[in-house]
């Protein structure tokens, strides 16, 4: 604070301080002190391009070296003090820089601005979070492709409009997530290698008449390249946008498998047996096991998606170049971050734990007349019907089977022959389940074999 109360920063063309509500409607210190690791690397990458430039003495960028090395010992041990009326985590470790160094402090902010500083700082945590949330992906796959394994004989039911449809694969239906997973990991490879461009240099959003090495600070904070227009550098949140937008893909991925997980572990189901390790009991019912950890995961895509949306909102109709809506950025990102992490750890974790009921799985599998199909097929393969003409005689079967409350293969011969007379003993070999997966052999397709296939392709890409 200056005499007259107005910021120490900037406050030079100020008379008066800041009302109470404006401070606190204007401070981001409250949430953005998470990047204070990201801002500490980006002052100590600027600071010694400047001396390697000629634009700050060696003594002055020694003295911020060791500032900031002092800086960052009080940030890690929780030792520092923020203040709200230094409003964000760059002026605060500004000016704590001051208390600890003096006027060589003051020459840090030379040729840059909050503005290319935010953006950069920002790049770098959503970075890493693109990389945390590939590990993760990695580790759930891994979970997944376990169970696939232990199960690629399995038959169950496959539904569409969840009504018994075909007999599928445990391993063919294990195997669907650990593509969705990859498409999720590489979608945040994708965001990670566009955004990997240095902001830091654009200053405030025309760039600098000092003689900066921009290529210098990009590449000592493991960017690819400085990014080519400083307007755009300050201004664009496409990569927070583009992280959310992957995010929010690979948490309705994991609410897809958390409905999956909940309907399977109901007592009318039993197709698994999810692990006490998540689940809760009820308070008054003795007898329950709850699927909590996949309802709560079922439901976090929520707040995903609305962050996603809440930063589209904020971003749309900006004019270039910075903003300060642009500060509302953060808190979406870290909530949306952390959010898919730890979902991203329990989705693995359950999948680890989860056991298949093989026996309930394969009578599911056995009912609803899930091989209908397999004798539509059968029919046009074997007795040359017309496909359409097939689909009717397996409708009359079902019908009939339907109706004495029997499955397929519980008709006897002459009661098919009565439907279609080109029917013969040799039909009773797809009525089976195991069969009619066995035959499903078409690349993609659920048979074990297939799925084998896909398994080793992911385990060697995984290793
Ligand atoms: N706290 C600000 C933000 O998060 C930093 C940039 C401030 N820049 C400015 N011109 N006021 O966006």
């Amino acid at each position: 604070m200056t005499d007259n109360g107005s910021n120490a920063m900037w406050g030079g063309r100020f008379a008066a301080g800041p009302d109470a509500v404006m401070e606190a409607i204007n401070a981001s210190i409250g949430f953005d002190r998470r990047l204070w690791e990201q801002d500490i690397r980006g002052s100590r990458a600027h600071a010694a391009m400047l001396a390697a430039r000629g634009i700050l003495t060696d003594e002055d960028a020694e003295a911020i070296g060791h500032g900031l090395d002092q800086v960052a010992g009080e940030l890690a041990a929780g030792r520092f003090a923020f203040s709200t009326a230094l409003e964000d985590i760059h002026m605060n470790i500004e000016a704590r820089l001051k208390d600890l160094i003096g006027p060589p402090a003051g020459r840090l902010h030379t040729a840059r601005s909050r503005n290319d500083q935010v953006a950069t700082d920002f790049r770098l945590w959503v970075r890493e979070q693109c990389d945390a949330a590939v590990a993760g992906l990695e580790a759930l796959q891994r979970a997944l492709l376990g169970q696939a394994e232990a199960g690629a004989e399995r038959v169950m039911p496959g539904f569409t409009h969840l009504q018994t449809a075909q007999p599928v694969t445990w391993g063919h239906h294990m195997m669907a997530y650990v593509e969705m997973f990859g498409r999720d990991a590489a979608r945040m490879r994708d965001a990670r290698a566009r955004m990997n461009e240095c902001p830091l240099g654009a200053a405030a959003l025309a760039g600098t008449s000092f003689p900066i090495d921009r290529d210098a600070t990009a590449e000592a904070l493991g960017f690819d390249r400085p990014c080519a227009n400083s307007l755009d550098a300050v201004s664009d949140r496409d990569f927070a946008l583009e992280f959310l937008s992957a995010a929010a893909i690979c948490a309705t991925h994991m609410s897809r498998l958390s409905e999956e997980l909940v309907i399977w572990s109901s007592a009318q189901f039993r197709f698994v047996a999810l692990s006490d390790r998540f689940s809760t009991g009820s308070s008054i019912m003795p007898q329950k096991k709850n699927p909590d950890a996949a309802e709560l995961l079922r439901a976090k895509v929520g707040r995903i998606l609305g962050a996603t949306v809440a930063l589209f909102t904020v971003m749309k109709g900006l004019p270039l170049a910075y903003s300060k809506d642009m500060q509302e950025d953060k808190e979406q990102v870290f909530d949306a971050a952390d959010t898919l992490l730890l979902s991203l750890a329990a989705m693995t974790g359950m999948i680890a734990d989860m056991e298949a009921d093989p026996a309930a799985l394969e009578a599911a599998a056995s009912a609803g007349f899930s091989t209908a199909t397999d004798l539509a097929d059968w029919l046009v393969r074997e007795a040359g019907l017309p496909f359409r003409e097939a689909h009717h005689v397996t409708g009359a079967l079902v019908r009939l089977a339907e109706g004495s409350g029997r499955d397929l293969p519980d008709l006897t011969l002459d009661e098919m022959r009565g439907v279609h007379d080109a029917i013969t003993e040799g039909v009773y070999d797809v009525l089976g389940v195991h069969n009619s997966v066995a035959s499903r052999t078409s690349y993609g397709g659920t048979a074990p074999d297939q799925v084998r296939r896909q398994i080793a392709r992911w385990k060697e890409r995984l290793e």
